[in-house]
């Protein structure tokens, strides 16, 4: 009988010694609360696929706001559900349009204490829910959306956002963006690039939280699935245009791809737990399949192991609750 020389258990023997050798902790203040406002709503509506989740008012988003930063998260970022739309998404370059109008609000409400995200695309605000406008033929102009997106970026800064989200995925959007800020004399507004976003099933809950008018998909300008590579260019060249932090979406099926750009990326890197990997784990945990509370955190522990630095997360504010208590 041999006995083995080396004996991992022994560090997982009580909590105290798993939480004295645990290599990844989640800390509240690298969590974004993603949160949602719909134009004209009287009351807070319930989202249906993402359970917990609301399209707010106004008056419950800031509400919402304070208590998210009140549980220590990180940031907020702000989508924005218009009430009517056009072909080019007129109302987000609109400064009295409601993703405009509620980052005024935010800033007026919590100002510096928080970091304040806008989503900068325009799927919210067109008629047809593509991330641009669309050409002759049919298909997203990329360059005609560029413009339209500079203008976009500057009525966000000058609502007070903190970070414009790139998340359109049109070529050169970090640079366009960046060159017009810099013209505008702006050179505090750092720009999140949604870097490597891909044409993910997991987008479909959001879709239903901003009503989105969507038919058909994104596949001629978020990333195939099947590529890894092309993900390193991608966060090369948002990095190249002047990107402040980069992300991966979504977050969890994506963990090779959010470890390859941690290793090589010279800003933070952000991850995107996207609504159908919350809406997963909901539907899981409602039938009593998983645990829901261990879920949660060991979805967002790793991420955060495969090398991301922050991570939005629909539960930011709960799990900061959590993680303040101690686990
Ligand atoms: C588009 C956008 C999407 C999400 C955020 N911004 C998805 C899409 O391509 O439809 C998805 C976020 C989520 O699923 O939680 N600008």
């Amino acid at each position: 009988m041999s006995f083995p020389a080396s004996r991992p258990r022994r560090l997982r023997r009580t909590p105290a010694m798993r939480r004295a050798v645990a290599e990844t902790r989640v800390h509240p203040a690298e969590l974004i609360q993603p949160l949602f406002i719909r134009e004209g709503l009287t009351e807070p509506r319930p989202v249906e696929s993402m359970p917990g989740v609301m399209q707010h008012t106004r008056d419950s988003l800031r509400k919402a706001v304070v208590s998210a930063v009140h549980a220590g998260v990180g940031g907020i970022m702000i989508y924005g559900v218009p009430a009517t739309r056009d072909e080019s998404g007129s109302g987000a370059l609109d400064p009295g349009g409601i993703l405009n109008v509620a980052l005024r609000d935010v800033v007026s409400e919590v100002g510096d204490s928080t970091v304040i995200i806008s989503d900068l695309c325009l799927d919210e605000f067109t008629s047809h829910g593509h991330c641009g406008v669309l050409g002759p033929d049919g298909a997203v102009d990329n360059d005609a959306t560029l413009e339209l997106y500079g203008q976009m970026a500057l009525a966000q800064v000058d609502a007070g956002a903190h970070v414009l989200g790139a998340s359109g995925m049109m070529d050169g959007q970090v640079g366009h963006v960046r060159s017009v800020l810099d013209a505008a004399g702006d050179v505090d507004t750092a720009i999140l690039a949604y870097a490597a976003k891909y044409a993910s099933a997991c987008f479909g809950p959001f879709r239903d939280a901003v009503e989105s008018a969507l038919e058909g998909d994104r596949r001629t300008y978020q990333q195939d699935p099947a590529n890894a590579v092309e993900a390193l260019r991608e966060v090369r060249m948002d990095i190249d245009e002047g990107a402040d932090i980069v992300m991966v979406k979504p977050a969890g099926p994506y963990l090779d791809i959010v470890a390859a750009v941690a290793a090589e990326s010279e800003v933070p890197v952000a991850a995107y737990q996207v609504s159908g990997e919350y809406a997963m784990v909901e539907a899981a945990a409602a039938r009593g399949w998983i645990d829901r509370e261990r879920m949660i955190l060991e979805t967002v522990t790793s991420i955060r192991r495969a090398g991301a630095t922050m991570v939005a997360t629909y539960w930011a504010e709960e799990l900061a609750g959590v993680l303040r208590a101690g686990y």
